[in-house]
């Protein structure tokens, strides 16, 4: 696996491969790798000829009081996890070369609506950064597919609209959520988490799980029977998550295909979840098929 740091290296690399009629597969990433994004990588290995990974943690998704500067950074292991996995090339821009000029001139990739919502709200410049810098990544990179986790499925959502939207001649391809053995979706931040909030953290997991028990049970073949029922069932894990000690910022069962708010007589549909655990935001989420 080679490494390149300068958008030259890379468009030579990606040249060369496309020359040998390779397809290109791209995973963007923050780095501190964990089993979470190596799938990803095995999925682009199956389904593209020539893989190319980035690691580039994005300040403008950061917020202000948010944990940039913490942001656990494991180059070595990542490189060595990558070339195992086999990628084939490590994309590792430096700040200046993602951001040039004064990043409060920079153009910004918004997508509205779906932007705004959940994550959106409790972090509001947060889209906006991903949005930016993962166009700017297409532009570089010139992938024919690119492999986004479903553990951010608000995140993918948006992707896929940017990609519909700028016509980007990419495919967006979705990994379900890789999970530790009790539950827990693996994340970056898991590692905020002390002994005592680790054992808890699943219970995020779980109770996603309770709810898509009860809504099975409270609907029709007709799908939701009403908004009250959703209302009730979400208000019910909030309450549970708080007194595990969660302090939950919001737990919404939306439709898959637009993530707006589920309506009565809806089927597909996605609980999606994020609350503070100590140091921690969690995010997570379900697929429910009624
Ligand atoms: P990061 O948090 O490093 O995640 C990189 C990719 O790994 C994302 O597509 C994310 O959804 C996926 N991922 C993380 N945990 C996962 C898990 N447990 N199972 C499956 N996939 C998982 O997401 C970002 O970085 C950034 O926003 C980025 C897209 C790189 C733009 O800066």
């Amino acid at each position: 696996m080679h490494k390149v740091q300068r958008v030259s290296s890379l468009r030579a690399a990606v040249v060369a491969a496309r020359k040998d009629k390779k397809t290109i597969g791209f995973v963007p990433t923050m780095g501190n790798l964990h089993e979470g994004h190596l799938e990803l990588v095995k999925v682009a290995k199956r389904q593209a000829d020539f893989v190319v990974v980035s690691i580039f943690v994005n300040p403008t998704q950061f917020g202000a009081h948010e944990d940039l500067d913490n942001y656990p950074s494991t180059p070595a292991e990542d490189a060595r996890a990558l070339a195992e996995c086999g990628a084939d090339l490590l994309f590792l821009p430096a700040h200046e070369t993602m951001y040039p000029g004064d990043i409060a001139t920079q153009t910004v990739v918004y997508v509205p609506e779906i932007g705004d919502l959940y994550c959106g709200i409790d972090r509001p410049e947060h889209f906006y950064g991903v949005t930016t810098v993962v166009s700017r990544l297409f532009n570089m990179v010139q992938p024919d597919m690119a492999v986004f986790g479903k553990k951010d499925y608000q995140q993918i959502a948006i992707i896929r609209r940017m990609v519909e939207d700028l016509a980007y001649p990419v495919q967006v391809v979705g990994v379900d959520t890789v999970r530790s053995e009790q539950g827990l979706a693996l994340s970056s931040r898991n590692g905020y988490l002390n002994a005592k909030q680790l054992a808890i953290a699943p219970k995020l997991y779980e109770n996603l799980n309770l709810l898509a028990t009860n809504l099975e049970q409270a609907s029709t073949d007709k799908g939701v029977k009403s908004k009250a029922v959703l209302k009730r069932l979400e208000q019910q894990v909030k309450e549970n998550l708080k007194a595990e000690g969660f302090h939950p910022q919001y737990i919404t069962v939306c439709r898959q295909s637009d993530l707006m708010p589920a309506k009565k007589g809806d089927k597909k549909l996605v609980v999606l979840a994020a609350a503070v655990l100590g140091k921690s935001r969690l995010i997570d989420n379900l697929e429910i098929e009624l």
